[in-house]
């Protein structure tokens, strides 16, 4: 987990934030606030939240997915980038956690682009699934539980439409994937999703160093 990109010291980093983050102020705030909150270390950092505004606004996203919201950073921040029409279905567990981020996306003026799904994700997706969504999402971003985190990559591929893609949340994990020494059922789920991805012929791949790593999975055309 990290609120700020891994392997920059505070000196590069601080000079990166100043340089290159142009965070909306709603964001800052709900920032501050979480900062506050014990979980905080769950949240993403601006920089990647900005990235993925990038990632959205760069494939024209109306339809997306979140699997993880807790207060709301990631969420709003693709909220906020997503044309007047755009949603996001966004899974999470905690009404606790959510409350925040409602009162966020109220307070941004985007409560009505997202629909969250109060329950296990895994079932959140199967639901969609059985509801012929197949194939009819832009974007999907993973970030709750990484025991399930294949379940999710799973999934969401079948959800994505050709050409979309899917971003999966700290594939770096700290560093613990490198360290064969840690073997906690996180990390393992994490490198072993990490290894089955580089082999992965039905998407174009890139694990991005920022945050915690950010891998991004565009699904292919059956014919490419
Ligand atoms: C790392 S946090 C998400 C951080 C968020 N994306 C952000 O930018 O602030 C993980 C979230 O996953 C949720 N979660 C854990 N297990 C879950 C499950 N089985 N289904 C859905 N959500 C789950 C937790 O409640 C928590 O809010």
């Amino acid at each position: 987990m990290s609120t700020q990109s891994i392997g920059l010291d505070n000196q590069l980093y601080d000079y990166l934030l100043a340089t290159s983050v142009r965070e909306p102020e709603i964001l800052w705030k709900l920032r501050q606030e979480t900062a506050r909150h014990p979980r905080s270390g769950m949240q993403i950092s601006p920089e990647q939240g900005q990235f993925m505004r990038l990632l959205v606004q760069l494939i024209g996203a109306k339809k997306t997915l979140e699997v993880g919201v807790f207060t709301g950073y990631s969420s709003l921040s693709v909220a906020l980038a997503l044309p007047a029409d755009g949603k996001i279905i966004a899974c999470d567990v905690s009404e606790e956690f959510t409350a925040i981020a409602r009162r966020y996306w109220q307070q941004a003026g985007v409560a009505d682009k997202v629909d969250l799904r109060l329950a296990p994700a895994l079932k959140t997706l199967d639901a969609l699934l059985a509801d012929g969504q197949a194939e009819t999402f832009d974007f999907a971003f993973i970030d709750a539980d990484k025991e399930n985190y294949d379940g999710y990559y799973e999934r969401s591929l079948q959800l994505v439409r050709p050409g979309g893609l899917i971003a999966i949340d700290n594939v770096l994990w700290s560093g613990q994937v490198a360290d064969p020494q840690i073997q906690d059922e996180s990390t393992q789920a994490i490198r072993a999703l990490n290894e089955k991805l580089h082999d992965d012929e039905r998407i174009t791949l890139s694990l991005v160093p920022i945050g915690d790593g950010l891998t991004l999975a565009l699904k292919r055309h059956s014919n490419s």
